[in-house]
């Protein structure tokens, strides 16, 4: 991290007062953001961060095998789904933050319907991203909606993440499911199948992987175009036409937590502006959730992109996460290309 980035974001925090002891963080964001929070609360608070990087899915996986002797204080980031099954399983403790009414309507609704024990920290539109580069040299149109991505042109030329580790890829799946119902859902992905290069273990692989040429399209969040486009990288990102779902990324304090009262003091730290304005540095453009962040100009703006009303609580529930992910593996990803 530059050192005039890093002193401006020491000056801008809002904690104060000298800690000590430790926190034990899950992130699910990218790296680069994981670690300037991690960097930035460190020399801020005395408090000594460990940080465990981990795809929304893979995270969750860990959390419920820890369970009985939990190794995690905080869960930080990550589509809400898996942060919604975690409450529900009693993996998460309920926390009100006094800061709630700064944050915006959806992410204060992600925390009432877990019943507290789970808050929006951002949210963020999903999409495509393609290689402007590779697109024109393979003379291939770009997709503007669910249908176009199962052009036969694009066989092998499209990416995204296996739904079972990746938060974004299980957002796919419960947007086609609440898009077309289920039985048309599911037609749809084993038709998307026979195009899908590759299924990758993060939801950002494959918008990274279009980045950097190794695929023409990529099904992703679109606010993780931006960051990849700044880097010199020939990418952009499109909404679907016929609409789309977003996330709302979620943060939990984690049962058993042995570093409590930590975890409470990252929790509200991590709700403030200047702690959320640390995305767009680490180049990362999701919308923050509190509504006193400044919000930079390449976050996508929601006004233009149509939106299925998207049931966080349903397609958050144990049962039907489990179902859709094992429906897939069994129907899809079984299937020969
Ligand atoms: O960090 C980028 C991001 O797109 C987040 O907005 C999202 O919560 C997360 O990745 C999901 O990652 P994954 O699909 O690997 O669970």
């Amino acid at each position: 991290m530059k050192k005039q980035l890093l002193a401006t974001l020491l000056a801008a925090s809002s904690v104060g007062a000298w800690a000590e002891g430790q926190v034990n963080i899950i992130c699910s964001v990218q790296a680069e953001w994981c670690n300037m929070i991690g960097t930035v609360y460190a020399r801020t608070t005395g408090i000594k961060v460990n940080l465990s990087l981990k795809g929304s899915g893979e995270a969750l996986a860990q959390l419920i095998a820890e369970k009985e002797n939990p190794k995690t204080d905080i869960w930080f980031g990550g589509t809400g789904d898996p942060h919604l099954q975690a409450a529900e399983q009693g993996l998460s403790i309920e926390y009100k933050s006094p800061s709630l009414p700064q944050l915006h309507a959806w992410a204060q609704q992600q925390a009432q319907q877990s019943g507290f024990k789970t808050v929006g920290i951002y949210s963020g539109p999903l999409g495509f991203g393609y290689n402007t580069e590779l697109i024109a040299k393979k003379k291939l149109a770009v997709p503007k909606s669910w249908a176009d991505l199962l052009n036969p042109a694009l066989k092998g030329e499209v990416q995204v993440a296996n739904p079972a580790s990746s938060g974004t890829a299980y957002t796919m799946v419960a947007t086609l499911v609440q898009l077309m119902g289920e039985d048309k859902a599911f037609d749809y992905l084993k038709q998307l199948h026979k195009n899908i290069s590759q299924y990758s273990r993060s939801g950002t692989g494959p918008i990274k992987a279009v980045a950097r040429g190794e695929s023409t399209v990529s099904i992703s969040f679109v606010h993780d175009g931006p960051g990849e486009k700044i880097n010199g990288f020939p990418v952009e990102t499109i909404t679907p036409s016929e609409g789309t779902g977003a996330e709302i990324g979620s943060m939990s304090i984690i049962k058993g937590a042995r570093n409590l009262d930590n975890a409470k003091k990252f929790y509200e730290w991590a709700l403030t502006p200047a702690a959320q304005e640390m995305a767009a540095a680490a180049k990362q453009f999701q919308l923050p959730s509190n509504k006193n962040a400044k919000n930079d100009p390449r976050i996508p703006d929601f006004k233009k992109i149509k939106f299925i009303n998207y049931d966080y609580a349903k397609y958050g529930a144990s049962a039907e996460r489990r179902r859709l992910i094992a429906k897939w593996e069994k129907e899809v990803n079984s299937l020969p290309r």
